[in-house]
């Protein structure tokens, strides 16, 4: 049902042509995951070269990167995530998306939501967060990162949790107490512990960061 759903939203972003990005893409990218028992809907910016390429959200650097600190903290990106991005194609030069280029790929972020009825969605990075919550000047990422908060989709109430971007860990690599890198572990922990509770991690697990 979830599946079926989906491909019509597919077909429909496929063929959309509600912003100037549609002129440059070579894929669309609208998804990755299983949508029959993903729980989480993880939301990251946008596609970038490699995602245009194959038609697929966080396969470059940023998303192997992201890959190594979901499986260390125990979520399956193949099981537990359905990834998606604010706009579905490629802005040029892997420029920021522009609020009307977010605007015309809303409603399929929102239906994507809907269809997949996640129990919590993690937002990675600013672009992510800010299609879903207005930030005051003060309100850097790093201070609200790693807080569950509510977002409203569609006028339903989901759990969510912002995490820093990848490609922003990608730039720094210290694993000190405190670090980026380090957060980032313990936010992934804490949305395993709450939206994965019964999922056993193996202690033999290794994490080879990029
Ligand atoms: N790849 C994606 O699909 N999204 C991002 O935000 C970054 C890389």
């Amino acid at each position: 049902m979830k599946k079926s759903c989906l491909e019509i939203v597919r077909q429909k972003c496929e063929s959309c042509q509600g912003c100037a990005l549609a002129k440059y893409r070579n894929n669309v990218v609208f998804a990755d995951g299983n949508p029959s028992t993903a729980r989480i809907v993880l939301i990251g910016e946008a596609p970038g070269e490699m995602e245009d390429e194959c038609g697929r959200p966080f396969v470059g650097r940023a998303g192997q990167l992201l890959d190594e600190f979901l499986a260390d903290a125990g979520i399956s990106r193949e099981e537990d995530v359905y990834m998606i991005n604010t706009v579905k194609c490629r802005p040029p030069e892997n420029r920021v998306p522009t609020d009307e280029e977010k605007s015309a790929c809303h409603k399929f972020l929102v239906a994507q939501i809907d269809i997949i009825k996640p129990d919590a969605i993690i937002l990675c990075g600013a672009t992510a967060l800010k299609s879903f919550v207005e930030l005051d000047k003060k309100q850097t990422i790093s201070k609200v990162r790693g807080k569950w908060m509510t977002v409203s989709v569609d006028g339903v109430e989901y759990k969510a949790m912002t995490i820093f971007h990848p490609s922003y860990l990608l730039r720094n690599h210290s694993m000190e107490e405190g670090s980026p890198r380090r957060l980032m572990q313990q936010d992934l922990a804490e949305i395993k512990n709450t939206i994965l509770p019964d999922k056993v991690v193996s202690d033999d697990r290794e994490l080879v960061l990029l």
